[in-house]
């Protein structure tokens, strides 16, 4: 895979132009457009992470049982590693370095989970919270069944998933509290759309 050019600059690579088995897809990654070349087979985990860099997606089974490679695609979590890169093109891609766009702090989730013990080695948190985010997204409070439907394709190793199941309520709780820093009017908020 090439390295990704920025939009601003609309030719291809190089290197794009000298690899007939690639195309150039047009991508948005947490509010940033890139070109970059991919192989029709390529899928979205490798173009984040060894195409443009972002890691904190992280790769757990590479064939969909994790839940590792959660992202959003217009608001919807997305498993990363079954999405071939091409038919991301057109879609808002958010992964983890891009949920608190706002700033440097960490977002309500993600204070959730440190808060509650809902992350130790924390490879499988990234994928946690992106499931968890665009749940709340689309669901401010959910039922504890709902919770437990949302995050069923996330595995964890290390902390069972009572400390992650509360996580989530009181991340909820809080996103939904106009007083709280994140809560709901404080414009930080997730307002994303939610997971199918
Ligand atoms: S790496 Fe994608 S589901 Fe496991
Ligand atoms: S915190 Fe280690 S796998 Fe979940």
């Amino acid at each position: 895979m090439s390295d990704p050019v920025p939009s601003s600059d609309s030719r291809p690579a190089a290197a794009d132009r000298r690899s007939p088995d690639r195309v150039v897809v047009r991508l948005s990654v947490n509010g940033t457009r890139y070109e970059v070349a991919v192989r029709p087979s390529d899928v979205l985990l490798d173009t984040l992470r060894e195409g443009l860099r972002l890691t904190g997606t992280t790769r757990g089974c590479d064939m969909g049982t994790c839940g590792c490679c959660t992202v959003h695609l217009d608001g919807v979590a997305t498993l990363s590693c079954l999405t071939l890169t091409v038919l991301a093109e057109g879609k808002e891609i958010r992964t983890i370095e891009g949920l608190t766009p706002r700033g440097p702090g960490l977002h309500p989730v993600q204070r959730a989970y440190h808060e509650r013990g809902g992350s130790q080695c924390g490879y499988c948190t990234p994928g946690f919270v992106m499931t968890t985010s665009a749940l709340l997204g689309k669901v401010p409070n959910p039922t504890d069944r709902e919770v437990r439907r949302a995050v069923s394709g996330n595995l964890c190793r290390c902390t069972g998933y009572v400390k992650i199941l509360e996580a989530v309520h009181e991340a909820a709780a809080e996103l939904s509290d106009p007083s709280k820093p994140g809560g709901a009017g404080s414009g930080s908020a997730n307002s994303e759309p939610g997971v199918d």
